[in-house]
């Protein structure tokens, strides 16, 4: 009596196994990510119509080989010790997670991917399920995106010191002054000596000159040098920088523009430990030299008065730098375009110091913000990541 219920039982069943499988192909087929089923030795049993599409192999030239085929160095060399690794010790780095990582095309070609592993649990020997998205085009919009931010901080350095030059030509001016006046007081001193002998004292005295006109004519070299520096059309990259030494450096360079001159600026570092940054120098240096020119923009009444930079750490891993002035602060309405690209108040400004300080900041890590004065003023403030420096016995 049973025997007709079991039959249909297992008609059912292979009725069901024969659906399963049925919707898995069309699952496999219809999916846009590449697919990839391997055994525990990375030799590869499934290569979907997608993966076929995506690395140019049909799935015959792929299935049976192993899976080091479809990447390039070091990958390849690494894939091995890394699947043993994992049959040992059920550590794996990737499964669950996903990552990018790098694959290689039939004709040679190497692209990043987005993989994904599992591992398939239920089945009758040990395999990995792989998914693989291609993010060519994510990762040139990012590098793109990169470009075009180095480019356009490079565009405003330039037309920042185009809009300096009267500042530059007076800070070159005035060493070139000074080597002037002294060389002229070497001048006298010799013509005074032909007449009596040299004494040791007139020598001293000449030497003295000139070293003062070799020191002017360093000064007005590093002055050249570091304009160069900031506005040289460069590759951004990122070295370890003392983040004091960088501070005073920057106030160097802001010094062309030379209402810096009158209004001083009063300094308060955190010297202990000594921030050091993994930075791009150059864009950091750009960024406060901004933010030190909106203080002084905004301080046009009030001449005299002081900018004020101070850094201190807020935790183990981020240091806080605030540029701070007295000036007229912005108001409640202007508060929301502060960041915003081509905002500004003032007749001449082009509002994009603001916005390239924020994205250069995030752009390492950090963050900038604004906020209102003590009394009166604004103080604009970033982060960065840092470590601090650790003195060698000799340091
Ligand atoms: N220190 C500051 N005090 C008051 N307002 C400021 C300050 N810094 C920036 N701002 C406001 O933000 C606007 C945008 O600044 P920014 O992006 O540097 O462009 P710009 O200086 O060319 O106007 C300024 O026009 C000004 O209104
Ligand atoms: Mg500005």
């Amino acid at each position: 009596m049973t025997f007709p219920i079991k039959k249909n039982l297992q008609a059912n069943h292979t009725q069901e196994i024969t659906d399963a499988n049925a919707q898995l192909k069309a699952l496999l087929n219809a999916a846009v990510d590449a697919i990839i089923i391997i055994d525990h030795l990375g030799c590869i049993e499934l290569f979907n119509a997608a993966a076929q599409k995506m690395f140019g192999y049909p799935s015959s030239e792929v299935v049976g080989n192993n899976i080091r085929m479809l990447m390039p160095e070091p990958y390849r060399r690494e894939h091995d010790k890394y699947l043993s690794n994992y049959m040992e010790t059920k550590n794996a780095k990737i499964i669950g997670t996903g990552r990018e990582v790098k694959a290689c095309k039939k004709n040679g070609e190497i692209f990043p991917i987005e993989l994904s592993v599992g591992e398939v649990l239920e089945s009758s020997h040990k395999q990995f399920v792989g998914i693989i998205r291609d993010i060519s085009e994510q990762v040139k919009a990012r590098s793109d995106a990169i470009a075009n931010r180095e480019r356009l901080a490079h565009v405003t350095r330039l037309s920042t010191m185009g809009e300096m030059a009267a500042g530059i030509a007076h800070e070159i001016n005035q060493p070139l002054s000074a080597i002037s006046s002294y060389a002229q007081a070497c001048k006298n001193m010799l013509e005074r000596s032909s007449n009596v002998p040299d004494t040791i004292a007139q020598q001293q005295k000449l030497s003295i000159t000139l070293e003062k006109i070799s020191s002017q004519a360093r000064r007005a070299g590093e002055v050249i040098r570091r304009l160069r520096g900031f506005v040289k059309k460069r590759t951004a990259e990122r070295e370890y920088v003392d983040l004091n030494v960088l501070i005073k450096d920057s106030i160097e360079l802001a010094k062309v523009d030379t209402r810096l001159l009158d209004h001083g600026i009063s300094l308060s570092l955190t010297a202990s430990p000594a921030p050091l940054l993994l930075i791009d120098e150059i864009q950091i240096q750009q960024v406060l030299f901004n933010l030190i020119r909106n203080a002084i923009d905004a301080m046009e009444d009030q001449p005299t008065d002081q900018v004020n930079i101070s850094s201190k750490w807020i935790d183990a891993q981020y240091i806080e730098v605030s540029v701070t002035d007295t000036g007229y602060g912005v108001s409640k309405e202007n508060l929301v375009h502060l960041f915003h690209p081509f905002f500004t108040t003032k007749e001449t400004g082009m509002g994009m110091g603001l916005p390239i300080c924020q994205s250069i900041i995030q752009s390492h890590g950090g963050e900038l913000r604004h906020r209102a004065g003590i009394d009166k003023g604004s103080v604009f403030s970033f982060t960065l990541p840092a470590k601090s420096i650790v003195k060698n016995k000799l340091g």
